[in-house]
């Protein structure tokens, strides 16, 4: 879900109705604004994508105002309806309206509501949501902070929330428990969002705020008697629920707005898939010394000995991130010798844990927000783990939990199926890996080829992604079949993994990943005459057992797309189709078979005729359990 609200001297509803936009790629089941005047609250509200509640926002009378919020959402309490998206409105004793728009869940909403219905409120949605613009509004008395303070210290659950009321036309506040938010520094105004991508057009200055805390944001004109020839005044006040003051600390932004536009791209995964050159370098930069054969991680300086002694280490995500950490667990057993594992964040949460002295943990996250790995990360931490992050977004909440840290720099993402991302985390899991494995066993030697080899990998990505168009030529052939494999060992088992995970959730396709051997143990019985089936067959160390795998599929009349070491004239013989990439030393073979799969993926969900950066059902960033 997102969230974006402001209070100023503009109007708010279109500046509001851009910022959700923006913020799109986190939910789109339904949208909604609030909009305040000096005769009250009035709000549209439209199911399905953000172009429909801009038509609604402009048949809608009485939107004009200089105060408002909105909300995109991805539905957790209640179906996709309008009754159920966001704002969510209360009445005070006195009338007036309280509107509310939040992301996370609210746990005690059940109780809350038996207790609001009780005074007297009658409920119009399903929503957790509009309990606590009820709540707020019962013990609304004359001061919107202090209501939400008093609401929220009554709420067990996450939120990040932005509310106005009728009573307090140049008011909003903001809170936020475990869900993100952030507050923009604007010329005479405020913003208020849950992703900055929202904020960027309008200011690069921002305060990002703390679990239980609470941003109060006046922007109006001066009243006439006041002493001061200043027509306008602002004011940021940031306190906790319990109303204890705390300072606000005003930080930059590490986002441009180029980054987050389209250009001339038909679609942001497109966008990202090609960029991925740029964002590679961008996240390797100063961090190899190839002279002296040395990586440099700066956020790891303090805790080298900590790292080389490390005992076990867990590697944690969710989704690309978990395959990630798949690549992460072969790299860090492989180069650094430390025993790794990797496991889904969801499961390692509730599994009792076992963690010993020199446990590391390694929460993998592009948004640096999903709830699964945030929790991971908490339980971890609790049972004496040291925490080392491995995410994209700078400030988010996991990278602010971990004690120590490698930031992806890789930009931020918008399409939903990650793809710079997982590029990303994977390069700095082999620089991790490298890092460690020298102060281990590793020689300078071998560091020193590893990272040459790893330098040049941005030009490599350059002509893989030259090929898209025949890319999408050999996808066309294949289009109508609804069942797929994709197959690989060692380093390149997880990169199967992730083009099937790729392949279904923006094409709708049916698609299994797995290790190429464990398909004759069942699997094999699913192919039939025609059925697509990739395989990742670079030359390695199991490139002979690989291609005994592909003449068992073949021999079943499965059709074979092969990734495969450039110049590999060989496969070419066993092999429908083949996709060249250049040869790389093996671990770091992912960081370059994956490109064939996202554009496989991506020209089957557009020749499928789907909107790729908004699949369906799906969000960027979870941050529910
Ligand atoms: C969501 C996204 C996935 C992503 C996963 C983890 O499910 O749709 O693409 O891999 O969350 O996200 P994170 O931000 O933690 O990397």
């Amino acid at each position: 879900c997102g969230i974006v609200a402001y209070v100023g001297s503009q109007q708010a509803s279109r500046l509001l109705v851009e910022g959700l936009k923006r913020l799109e790629y986190r939910g789109y089941d339904s949208a909604g604004v609030a909009i305040g005047n000096e005769h009250g609250i009035n709000l549209a509200r439209s199911v399905g994508r953000v172009a429909v509640l801009e038509d609604n926002v402009e048949q809608t009378p009485n939107l004009h105002g200089t105060i408002g919020i909105a909300h995109t959402r991805w539905a957790t309490h209640g179906e996709p309806s309008e009754a159920n998206a966001h704002p969510h409105t209360g009445t005070t004793r006195d009338g007036h309206t309280i509107a509310v728009v939040h992301n996370g869940i609210i746990e005690n909403y059940r109780t809350l509501r038996t207790y609001l219905e009780g005074k007297g409120h009658t409920f119009s949605s399903q929503t957790d949501t509009e309990v606590l613009a009820k709540l707020i509004a019962e013990v609304y008395d004359g001061n919107l902070e202090q209501a939400v303070q008093a609401a929220l210290r009554e709420v067990t659950g996450a939120y990040a929330i932005a509310v106005i009321t009728s009573a307090e036309p140049h008011t909003l506040i903001g809170a936020r428990k475990g869900s993100p938010l952030i507050v923009g520094v604007a010329d005479r105004s405020y913003l208020v969002a849950s992703d900055a991508s929202a904020i960027v057009a309008h200011t690069t200055q921002v305060v990002a705020l703390d679990d239980y805390q609470v941003v109060r944001l006046c922007a109006g004109p001066n009243d006439q008697k006041a002493d001061t020839d200043e027509p306008w005044s602002v004011e940021l006040r940031t306190t906790t629920i319990d109303n204890i003051p705390v300072s606000a600390q005003i930080t930059e932004l590490e986002m441009d707005l180029d980054q987050i536009e389209l250009g001339p791209y038909p679609h942001y995964m497109l966008k990202e898939i090609m960029e991925q050159p740029e964002t590679l370098r961008t996240c390797l930069r100063g961090r190899i010394d190839r002279r002296d054969g040395r990586v440099i991680l700066g956020g790891l300086a303090q805790h080298t000995r900590l790292l080389a002694r490390a005992q076990r280490i867990i590697l944690t995500g969710q989704g690309t991130a978990f395959h990630a950490g798949l690549i992460g667990e072969y790299l860090l057993e492989d180069l650094a010798k430390i025993p790794a594992r990797v496991q889904y964040a969801s499961e390692f949460r509730y599994r009792n844990p076992i963690i010993e002295d020199g446990s590391i943990i390694i929460p993998i996250s592009q948004s640096g927000e999903t709830a699964d790995t945030l929790s991971a990360l908490r339980e971890a931490r609790d049972r004496g783990a040291f925490a080392l992050g491995v995410v994209n977004t700078v400030g988010s909440t996991i990278a602010r939990e971990t004690d120590a840290g490698v930031y992806l720099h890789v930009g931020p993402e918008i399409g939903v199926a990650s793809t710079k991302a997982f590029l990303g985390q994977v390069a700095v899991l082999t620089l991790i890996s490298l890092y460690v494995g020298r102060r281990r066993f590793l020689a300078e030697a071998d560091v020193a080829r590893y990272l040459e080899a790893l330098d040049q990998i941005p030009d490599h990505i350059n002509t893989i992604t030259q090929q898209s168009d025949r890319i999408r030529d050999v996808v066309e052939q294949v289009i109508d079949r609804d069942n797929w494999l994709f197959l690989g060992r060692g380093f390149n088992y997880p990169v199967a993994l992730e083009g099937a995970l790729k392949l279904k959730e923006i094409s709708y396709i049916h698609a299994e990943g797995m290790p190429a051997a464990e398909m004759k143990h069942g699997p094999i019985a699913l192919i039939d005459q025609g059925m697509p089936v990739v395989f990742v067959a670079t030359r390695g160390s199991q490139y002979e057992k690989v291609i005994s795998n592909i003449e068992e599929v073949r021999s079943r009349g499965g059709r074979i797309l092969a990734v495969a070491s450039e110049g590999d004239t060989n496969i070419a013989r066993y092999a429908d189709f083949v996709f060249e990439v250049p040869d790389v030393p093996e671990p770091l073979q992912p960081l370059v078979t994956v490109i064939p799969l996202q554009l496989l993926a991506y020209h089957a969900a557009v020749l499928r005729g789907h909107d790729v950066d908004k699949p369906r059902n799906l969000a960027k960033s979870v941050t529910v359990e």
